[in-house]
């Protein structure tokens, strides 16, 4: 007997930052109620998605080589389709298919409602999305959405940038900031809660910008005290922080909020004041370490961490010593950092004045080296100490054991069993390495 393939599996790979995370999360629901099932592997797939990033052309060089190696695998399945989703897709539009001619179907981070659609055409003739700019946050339910962790959700807040801080390409592929009501959101996570989440992550490229484009002062802080308010819910995080817009009355409101977890990620980008001019970000080195002090005198316990780009044009050695001796002072418990890559259509792609490639490197390495001695020392102060941890996995390095997050946003992993995913937990820590945390489980709380 023939064994004839299941007609509909599908593979979904998503790069980038959580926005596109989210989107996947929308892209795994439409894909189910389309009868879709999921499947990591390529060989079985007859649907392959990418859900991509153009933030850096690391990020794009990436994706080319992944998609280019499905080369051999559509020549012996022509059924098979190939998609790509988000930032690169909406960046590039038709040009992709250029790039990437066996792509099939080509659709924006506005265009996956569309997908039932899309994916329709698709079997026919090549298909493009219409990238739209979005208007509104319609018709996103809860029950449109599949999770990766039944307990554990993303929720977008605010959608698109409208900063244009010099190097970046977000708000030319994500529009304008538009936030979603406050009534609709609440109705959001409370049916989320409704269905056992108990974890929500607020997103945005400005969370602290909520709210501004509907009339409303304060709205990141309105939003949080409202969502401390729904039962079921026990934590709630959020990113990313703009400094320059995060204000003391929010951290003063913040601190009144027990859901609120202790981690806040504010990117500095760079450490010199002429440097922060020039990436347009809206806020000097003075400023920005006020805020952190503000921060870490209102909120107990706080876990900071940051993006830094090292080799911006016109970058001198001394500027770059700047950023190196802002992360002595603040003492990030972690840090995202990159070499900068010019985007075209950026300002700074522009500026006459760029810094060659090796000595970007160069920056990078020595940043990460100082960082990394910094997170090992800050990690081991965890050290003894009991953390509470909601438990989402079984470990991937040690059998028997679980793994988790505290408060804090830090990865703990320990011995359990399996049951305990979706639990919070006590944990002693026992061990502390840059990233990651061992302990011993000292009580199962409720
Ligand atoms: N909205 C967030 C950042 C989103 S992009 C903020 O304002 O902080 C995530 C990170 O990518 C940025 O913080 C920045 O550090 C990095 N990034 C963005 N454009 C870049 C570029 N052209 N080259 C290198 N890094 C870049
Ligand atoms: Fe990019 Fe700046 Fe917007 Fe962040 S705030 S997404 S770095 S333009
Ligand atoms: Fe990348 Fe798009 Fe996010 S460009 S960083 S996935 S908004």
């Amino acid at each position: 007997m023939i064994m004839k393939r299941d007609k509909s599996k599908y593979l979904l790979t998503t790069f980038g930052c959580q926005m596109n995370q989210a989107d996947a999360q929308r892209i795994h629901g439409i894909l189910a109620s389309l009868g879709y099932q999921e499947t990591q592997d390529e060989k079985e797939a007859n649907l392959i998605l990418f859900n991509t990033c153009c933030v850096r052309q690391h990020a794009e060089q990436r994706l080319i080589s992944r998609i280019q190696a499905l080369n051999s695998e559509k020549k012996n399945r022509p059924d098979l389709l190939i998609g790509v989703a988000g930032c690169m897709a909406q960046n590039l539009k038709e040009e992709m298919l250029e790039i990437l001619p066996l792509v099939d179907l080509v659709f924006g981070p506005n265009d996956i409602e569309q997908l039932p659609l899309l994916l329709q055409r698709s079997r026919n003739e090549k298909t493009m999305g219409n990238f739209a700019p979005k208007g509104a946050f319609d018709g996103e339910s809860a029950d449109g959405i599949i999770l990766n962790r039944p307990f554990s959700a993303m929720v977008n807040i605010i959608r698109g940038c409208t900063n244009f801080c010099a190097y970046c390409i977000v708000p030319f592929v994500r529009g304008p900031e538009i936030s979603r009501p406050i009534d609709e959101l609440k109705a959001f996570i409370s049916e989320l809660a409704g269905k056992g989440v108990s974890e929500i992550t607020l997103l945005g490229q400005n969370v602290n910008a909520y709210g501004k484009d509907l009339g409303l002062k304060e709205g990141f802080a309105q939003l949080l005290e409202e969502i401390e308010k729904i039962d079921g819910i026990r934590w709630v995080r959020f990113l990313t922080s703009h400094p320059r817009d995060f204000t003391d009355e929010t951290i003063e409101r913040i601190s009144q909020l027990n859901k609120v977890c202790e981690q806040y990620h504010l990117p500095v980008q760079a450490g010199s004041n002429r440097v922060l001019k020039a990436m347009k970000r809206g806020y000097t080195r003075e400023k920005y370490l006020d805020l952190i002090a503000k921060v870490r005198s209102k909120i107990k316990d706080v876990s900071l961490s940051t993006d830094i780009i090292c080799g911006f044009p016109g970058e001198t050695e001394e500027d770059f010593e700047q950023t190196l001796s802002l992360v002595k002072k603040v003492r990030y418990e972690s840090a995202f950092m990159y070499y900068y890559s010019p985007r075209e259509g950026t300002e700074a792609a522009e500026m006459k004045n760029q810094i060659p490639e090796a000595e970007r490197k160069e920056r990078l390495a020595r940043l990460i080296d100082l960082q990394n001695n910094i997170a090992l020392e800050e990690s081991q102060k965890q050290l003894h100490r009991e953390l509470e941890v909601l438990v989402d996995s079984v470990s991937s390095k040690k059998q028997g054991h679980v793994a988790g997050k505290t408060r804090s946003g830090r990865v703990v992993d320990f011995a359990g069993p399996e049951s305990l995913i979706g639990s919070y937990v006590k944990v002693r820590i026992d061990r502390a390495r840059i990233w990651t945390l061992s302990g011993t489980l000292v009580q199962e709380a409720g």
